[in-house]
Parts: C-alpha cells; sequence; structure tokens
C-alpha cells in the first residue's frame, strides 16, 4: 500500500473506493455529508432505511452512488462519537483493511481520520494497522502457479489542511516501525533449524550497510575469554554455536552521548535442556528468541529514521538443547560479574543468558538499559496476552515506557520488584539459586536480573505472552517493537 495525505474532497468521484465514517446517532463525517451533497441525499436515504446501524467496525458497501461519484462507497460504522478511543479506533481500522482486501481497487480516499482529533496519530494508527494486516509469512511455501498478485492500493488520508506536515510524519514513522515489525515477525516465524544464533548475527550484520551502524559478533571463543560462564552454559548442549550480536547505532551529533541499550533474549529454540518441556505446543519455541527480534526490529526502525540518537542492540543467540554435554540441574556457574549461581532447572535459562549480556554491557556507560525477554510462562499467566509485564526499580523510566506504551498501543503493566522480592533467590550452594519457589515466578526472574544491573538505570519487559499469537493462526505479532520504537522516539524531546 502506498499512503498519501490529502485535505482536498473536491475529486472523490476520482477514486475507486471513498470510505466515509457514519456515527451510531446515524450522524455524518465531513466525507460522507459530501458524497450525501454529491448524490442529492442517497446517502441519508440509505440510512432510513435501517440497514445500517452506525455501531462500531459494521461496514457496508454501496455502488453508483451519486452519479459522477466514486464507483464504490465503504460506509464504516464509527460508535458514538465520544466513545473513540484507540483501542475502538484501530478496530474501525482493521474492519476497513478487511473489506478493502476483498476488492479489486487501486485507490481509497480515506475518510474516517477526522474521528480521531489529533492527525498525527490518527494517521499513524491507520498505517500501522493497515501495514501489520498486510503481513504474511510465506516464504517457506512453494508458491501456487495460478495465483495472482493483487495489485496495489494508494491509500489518500483525509485531514485538514494545517496538519498535512504532522500526518506525513506520522506516515514516515509508521512505515519505520511496521518495517522493523516485518523484520522482528520474519525472524521469529522463521523455523529453529534455519533460524539460529549465527543467523541470527547474519540479520544483525546486514543492518551494517548504513555508515553510522557497525556490528559485532562474539562467538564462543570471545565469550570463553569475557569469562561469560552462564551463557556459554545455557548452550554447551547444542550443536548451533552461541553467538552475541552487538549493532551500534550512533546516530547523535555527539559520538560519545551515553546511548540507550537494549537486549534481547534470543533463544532461537528453547526445549528446557535436561529440564525438559512436555512436547505439547513444544514447537512454539522457536519464539524464544522474540526479544532479540524486537530488539533487531527496533534498530531497523531508528536506522530507518535515522533519528539522532545512540542506540546499542545487543541480541543474545543461544539453543537450550539435552545432550551429552548439556549443562544439568545442580551445576554450579560462574557469571561474567564473578557472581556464582545454583541451577535448579534447566529450563529457567534465559536469566542465565542475560546476566552476562547484563553485564558485558556495561561497557557502553548505558544511559539506560532495557532487557526484553519471552522470559517467563508465569508472566503470561499473571498478566494474559495483551500486556507486556515491566519491571524496575526506577520510576522515570517505569513512566517513560507506560507512556510510550499508551501511544503506541503497545500495552505494558508495571509489575511489583521490591528487594524482598530477592529472598526468593537465596542458595544453600552459590551466592545465589537462578529461580524460586512456585509462586510470582515472573517476579523472581526479574529478580534475578535485577542482581546484574547496579550500575546503571534498568528495565526488564517479560514479553513471554505478547510477543506471539498461538492457536491456528499461530505467529509473531512484531511487539514490542512499536513500544521499544516511541520510547526511543520520546528520549528526543
Ligand atoms: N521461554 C520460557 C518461557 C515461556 C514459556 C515463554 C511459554 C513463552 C511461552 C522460559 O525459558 C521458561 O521455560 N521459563 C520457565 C521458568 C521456570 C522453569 C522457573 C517457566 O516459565 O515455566
Ligand atoms: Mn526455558
Ligand atoms: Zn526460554
Amino acid at each position: 500500500m502506498q499512503y498519501l495525505v490529502t485535505s482536498d474532497l473536491s475529486n472523490l468521484s476520482a477514486f475507486s473506493c471513498v470510505v466515509a465514517g457514519v456515527f451510531k446517532d446515524l450522524s455524518l463525517t465531513s466525507v460522507a455529508s459530501k458524497l450525501d451533497e454529491l448524490s442529492g441525499g442517497a446517502i441519508t436515504k440509505f440510512l432510513e432505511k435501517g440497514d445500517f446501524n452506525g455501531g462500531a467496525a459494521e461496514t457496508q458497501l454501496l455502488f453508483d452512488v451519486a452519479q459522477n461519484g466514486p464507483e464504490r462507497v465503504l460506509l464504516v460504522g464509527c460508535g458514538n462519537a465520544d466513545e473513540i478511543d484507540s483501542e475502538v479506533f484501530n478496530k474501525l481500522n482493521g474492519a476497513v483493511s478487511a473489506a478493502l482486501k476483498k476488492l479489486n481497487i487501486t485507490t481509497v480516499f480515506n475518510g474516517i481520520n477526522e474521528v480521531e482529533a489529533d492527525a498525527y496519530w490518527s494517521v499513524r494508527r491507520t498505517v500501522q494497522t493497515y501495514e501489520s494486516h498486510a503481513y504474511q509469512f510465506d516464504q517457506l511455501k512453494t508458491p501456487k502457479p495460478d495465483e495472482q498478485s493483487t495489485p496495489e492500493i494508494a491509500l489518500s488520508l483525509f485531514v485538514a489542511e494545517d496538519s498535512e506536515v504532522d500526518a506525513n510524519a506520522a506516515i514516515e514513522h509508521a512505515l519505520a516501525m511496521t518495517a522493523g515489525m516485518t523484520v522482528c515477525r520474519d525472524v521469529m516465524n522463521l523455523p529453529p533449524n534455519i533460524c539460529h544464533p549465527r543467523y541470527l548475527a547474519e540479520q544483525a550484520s546486514a543492518l551494517a550497510d548504513q555508515d553510522n551502524v557497525t556490528v559485532d559478533i562474539l562467538g564462543e571463543a570471545q565469550m570463553r575469554e569475557l569469562k561469560m560462564g552462564s551463557y556459554l552454559a545455557v548452550g554447551q548442549g547444542s550443536a548451533n554455536e552461541s553467538v552475541m550480536s552487538v549493532i551500534k547505532y550512533t546516530g547523535a551529533d555527539d559520538q560519545d552521548a551515553k546511548p540507550i541499550v537494549l537486549v534481547g533474549k534470543g533463544l532461537t529454540f528453547d526445549s528446557g535442556g535436561i529440564s525438559i518441556k512436555p512436547s505439547a505446543n513444544m514447537d512454539e519455541m522457536k519464539y524464544d528468541m522474540g526479544g532479540a527480534a524486537s530488539v533487531l526490529g527496533t534498530m531497523k526502525a531508528i536506522i530507518e529514521l535515522q533519528l539522532p540518537v545512540n542506540v546499542i542492540g545487543v541480541l543474545a543467540g543461544c539453543e537450550n538443547m539435552p545432550g551429552g554435554n548439556a549443562y544439568r540441574p545442580g551445576d554450579v556457574l560462574t557469571t561474567m560479574a564473578g557472581k556464582t549461581v545454583e541451577v535448579v532447572n534447566t529450563d529457567a535459562e534465559g536469566r542465565l543468558v542475560l546476566c552476562d549480556a547484563l553485564t558485558y554491557v556495561e561497557r557502553f556507560d548505558p544511559q539506560c538499559v532495557i532487557d526484553v525477554a519471552t522470559l517467563t510462562g508465569a508472566c503470561m499467566v499473571a498478566l494474559g496476552k495483551r500486556d507486556s509485564g515491566l519491571f524496575t526499580d526506577n520510576d522515570d523510566l517505569a513512566t517513560d515506557l507506560l507512556t510510550a506504551s499508551q501511544k503506541s498501543d503497545d500495552y505494558v503493566w508495571r509489575m511489583p520488584l521490591h528487594q524482598s522480592h530477592k529472598k526468593e533467590l537465596e542458595s544453600p550452594f552459590a551466592d545465589i539459586c537462578h529461580a524460586g519457589g512456585r509462586y510470582g515466578g515472573a517476579i523472581t526472574a526479574a529478580a534475578f536480573l535485577w542482581e546484574f544491573t547496579e550500575k546503571y538505570p534498568w528495565v526488564h519487559l517479560d514479553i513471554a505472552g505478547t510477543a506471539w499469537v498461538s492457536g491456528k493462526n499461530k505467529g509473531a505479532t512484531g511487539r514490542p517493537v512499536p513500544l521499544l520504537t516511541q520510547f526511543i522516539l520520546d528520549s528526543l524531546t
């Protein structure tokens, strides 16, 4: 889809379809009024028949509404005007996007942007909804010979004349974000026999085609030199080498300005290791690299936008497998930070990989570090699949992320994290244990990471519930790329 901005209502007949909003009280948006006027009241007459009620996301296609008018009009119910929030607005766009997919059209005039007052957000949300609905993952399917490619649609977004500049910025931001989401979703949807830690590193390296991007790849030999004993232990049962990718984007005028650092859990497959998982749905554990994928996607978005900020993205690639060489429950590991850790369950591997990656990034003197991880099933049990869990002892960072979340419709919920939670991690054999009792498992995992983040302001995002949709249409969501990109955009102001 190609996106344009217009404030001109005088040429509606030139479009193969005009999308026009009608509210629950059957009042008309300005585009619907204009069509009503052009057609000598045909829209009003249609509404009087009572077949269409203006309920939120109700759609109705009308043909040849006016002589010399557009070929098609897609009426969209907008519900009650005072109840339109971002969730309703996104639902309207979802319904329109689905209805348009069925039509053989090339030009669309989208007249429902005005129902959300702020042009920037209205256009940002619209483009994001269309682009994420258009995503398909078919690169591993043999193409059917008779399949025709659908023609590209040019969508004109109707906004007030004085907001065209804002609307164009919104398109640019939305397209960069959705390009990032596509990168994120593609690597997540790829199977673990293709997307292994080295493959992730190759995707990271592909970003280095810009002057202000460099990528460092660390294999197991380098990790051994750095004494990353915890990270290495998790990968030692796998035939695929552990690989950590470090993507450095220097966009700020001051090259030495403290970077924002993103660290992603990149378990390209998590079998559970010796504490092996049940086999039902184990295939889905290829998405255990969703944290790393979202960091890769966010780097893609900010590089595309060339934002004036320094950001470092770390993909902590690893595979957790059982085997004769695998780490065991009972092992005591020495982390890069020097702390010893007792392993009680090899399926609590993400925190063991991340703790060393979090120590590694101290060298960048970060302004803040956000780690992103499909870390616990417990987080999904606690919060469901709408909200990512946010854990931090830093109230300012929590506020900034909650703000970015509201703007980007990429929801997070702040979870408790207190010194007393560290009590769960006491060990009779080592400095700490990596897992605790049955309750509050997402918090215990966060408390473990907290032990390794004393040198900088830090936030942990548990995305186990939000990065992936299960069931018949299983696949990656691209979250939290919008949240992270928005957080970085907001850091500029
Ligand atoms: N990758 C899993 C968490 C997970 C589970 C993500 C389901 C997405 C969907 C993680 O490595 C894990 O296995 N965590 C364990 C921790 C437990 C052994 C302390 C869990 O959540 O059960
Ligand atoms: Mn696990
Ligand atoms: Zn895992």
